[in-house]
């Protein structure tokens, strides 16, 4: 989004954590450092207040546009001089490649495949979230533990036990969930792969043996346990069956109100 002349010049940047100031655009937002901490436990050595950036999480359904979001978010706030970096689920390089291999098989149990997803989302706490964080990064998250947590409690794992395995996690700046209806949500998906997915359908659970069936009765528990989780984390909804463009200028201005927010 670019901004009017006299906008650009009102803003003075004093500190960015990003760029030295006086190389800074006239429009980069001012990071100023936003208080930290973990869910529990949190990551052995880690200081909260040694992270200065923000951790955004767009939470989302198969389908609810996070990967087209992102990418408009990327560009806007790399254009405002923010140094950005993405995490998303099974994209660990200690096992994303595994992960795959071990659900094609289907032979894991619910817990084993729980403690998979976890080991992916702690690789890339430790290697990407954190560091990029301790250096000032804008780091964006397509989906958090909020998705991997909905998708055990439907399969039966108990929440206790959840909430412990993942007071790892740092809580974000933000979380912006994306809610779209179960039928634009199938659409959407047949428009980018012509399919759905035996997993994102929950056919694993044998709710129905027809998918798209299956795929509606699955996603509405997910949606509703998400609706559970964001009442107990407190996250923010947003309509993705809107346009495009209306999704991206409700997700800056909420960004953008995090980046200020300190
Ligand atoms: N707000 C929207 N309205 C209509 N179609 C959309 C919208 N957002 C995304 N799409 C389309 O839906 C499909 C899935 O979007 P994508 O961003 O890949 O979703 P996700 O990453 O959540 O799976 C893509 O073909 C995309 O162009
Ligand atoms: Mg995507």
């Amino acid at each position: 989004m670019t901004k009017p002349e006299s906008s650009r010049k009102s803003r003075r940047p004093v500190r960015t954590g990003v760029l030295p100031v006086e190389d800074a655009p006239a429009d980069v937002l001012v990071l100023k450092p936003s208080a930290k901490r973990f869910y529990g436990h949190g990551v052995p050595g880690v200081h909260p207040e040694e992270l200065g950036g923000r951790l955004i999480v767009i939470e989302g359904a198969d389908g609810s546009g996070r990967s087209t979001q992102i990418a408009r978010l990327v560009d806007w706030l790399e254009a405002t001089g923010h140094a950005t970096s993405q995490v998303g689920l099974k994209r660990s390089n200690l096992i994303r490649d595994e992960l795959d291999e071990a659900k094609h098989k289907n032979t894991l149990s619910h817990t084993t495949i729980s403690l998979f997803y976890a080991t992916d989302f702690a690789d890339q706490l430790d290697n990407v979230i954190l560091p990029g964080l301790r250096a000032g990064y804008i780091v964006l998250a397509d989906r958090y533990i909020y998705t991997l947590m909905a998708r055990d409690i439907v399969r039966g794992i108990d929440r206790p036990w959840l909430r412990n395995l993942y007071g790892m996690a740092l809580v974000p700046d933000a979380v912006f969930h994306l809610q779209v209806s179960p039928e634009n949500l199938i659409e959407r998906n047949f428009a980018k792969d012509f399919m759905l997915d035996y997993w994102e359908s929950g056919m694993d659970l044998g709710l129905s043996r027809d998918m798209f069936e299956s795929f509606i009765e699955y996603q509405k528990r997910i949606v509703a346990t998400l609706g559970e989780l964001q009442r107990e984390y407190g996250f923010q909804t947003i309509d993705g069956d809107r346009p495009v463009d209306d999704v991206q200028a409700e997700l800056r201005a909420g960004v953008e109100k995090v980046l200020k927010g300190g």
